[in-house]
């Protein structure tokens, strides 16, 4: 039966921690998969992640189906965080807890598939290594738009616009919120009207990944193109996660919210949407729903949970400017600037896949082949070694 199974390829992220674990390195670094380490090195649980499950072990609960689209008071607060306590109350978002974000863009394209099954997805140049696979698993063609200037080392906005511009009807377009994946690279507010002039002129569906609310700037600031988009009228999706803002990675907490036109509409999406949850995987499990609901319902826990991603995004802000000076004590030279401006959990190096391939054998430091290394996993334990490394193969 399985004599013409082919071994396929390790997967370009998640792969590089298996190939990381079976590392006997002791200097080995993890700067591949995007993953919030704390100054010693810790995978953190924040502390409002745990005084909330304390709570629930007070008052510990059977474990029922959930509803299959997810819990109640999750999909409220989630809701209310993305988009606005007065969107919210319009009845015009359709929200589903999912499997992680990737599991709310499953959800997403599957559902799209069946609504039309000729549109193309267009993905950012370059997007997450994933955002292709999921999209062509789901059964469409992908393309891409331009995004990323190399010689500029910024955004190709006119190249971007010029791509939405000339995109057929229909046209699902897979953009980043915020924290870019894996540039860092972020469209001002300006860009992004520009951005939604050519999504309605054009007809085309809009859909936001958000996976890193709070890592750039804050969480209203990062989430503040999706106000954007309502403001524009258009009907989009935002697939959200609580992966990183929690770091509650293996607890597969997202959600999926699809913006309609009415609250009539929302109600006859939500029943499609329940369809291919239930035909994937039924329902959703309840931990990380009910931990995340019990944060940001509960006032004192919520300020909490501000103040540690606060201090999330602050060090990998500060581990931005160490890795400039080490690099340069290290005698690399040029503008680096590029590594402060990019926001977000990743830097774009610029190195190429040999140079990270050596990067991996040669030093036991990982990061994506793309060039992308995740500056959410320096510390000052591991910063001088992670820089004479890139010294060395630049
Ligand atoms: C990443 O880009 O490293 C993260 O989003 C984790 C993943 O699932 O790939």
């Amino acid at each position: 039966l399985f004599a013409s199974v082919e071994l396929a390829p390790r997967d370009p992220i998640l792969g590089l921690n298996e190939q990381f674990n079976a590392d006997p390195n002791p200097a080995k670094v993890n700067l591949g998969v995007g993953v919030y380490y704390d100054e010693n090195g810790k995978l953190p649980l924040l502390k409002c992640v745990a005084a909330a499950e304390h709570q629930m072990l007070e008052a510990p609960k059977a474990r029922g189906y959930l509803p299959i689209d997810g819990i109640a008071a999750y999909d409220k607060a989630v809701q209310g965080l993305v988009f606005g306590d007065a969107a919210t109350a319009s009845g015009r978002i359709a929200t589903v807890q999912g499997l992680g974000g990737t599991g709310g863009l499953k959800v997403g394209a599957d559902f799209l598939k069946r609504l039309n099954p000729n549109a193309q997805v267009l993905i950012s140049d370059p997007s997450w290594e994933n955002h292709r696979a999921l999209f062509t698993n789901a059964g469409f063609t992908v393309g891409t738009y331009p995004y990323y200037d190399a010689a500029q080392r910024g955004i190709a906005i006119d190249g971007l616009l010029g791509a939405l511009n000339t995109a057929a009807a229909g046209t699902i377009v897979v953009l980043h919120a915020c924290c870019h994946n894996p540039t860092g690279y972020d469209l001002s507010a300006a860009q992004w009207e520009q951005v939604i002039a050519a999504v309605k002129a054009r007809g085309l569906v809009p859909f936001l990944d958000m996976a890193y609310q709070g890592f750039g700037q804050g969480i209203a600031e990062d989430g503040a193109v999706v106000q954007q988009f309502l403001a524009s009228g258009l009907d989009f999706f935002v697939s959200t996660s609580f992966s990183k803002s929690f770091s509650l990675y293996g607890e597969r907490v997202g959600a999926l919210s699809v913006v309609c036109a009415s609250k009539e509409e929302a109600s006859r999406v939500l029943s499609q949407l329940k369809i291919v949850i239930r035909t994937n995987y039924s329902n959703p499990p309840t931990h990380g729903a009910s931990v995340v609901a019990t944060v940001l319902t509960t006032p004192a826990l919520r300020a909490q949970w501000e103040q540690e991603l606060a201090g999330m995004r602050q060090r990998i802000k500060a581990m931005r400017v160490a890795l400039v000076e080490k690099l340069q004590a290290a005698g690399v030279k040029g503008d680096l600037s590029y590594i402060t401006t990019q926001q977000g959990m990743f830097s774009y190096s610029g190195l190429n896949a040999a140079q990270m391939q050596r990067l991996r054998s040669e030093f036991g430091i990982y990061g994506v082949d793309s060039g992308r290394i995740c500056v959410a996993a320096l510390n000052q334990h591991n910063l001088d070694a992670v820089a004479k490394a890139i010294a060395a193969v630049i």
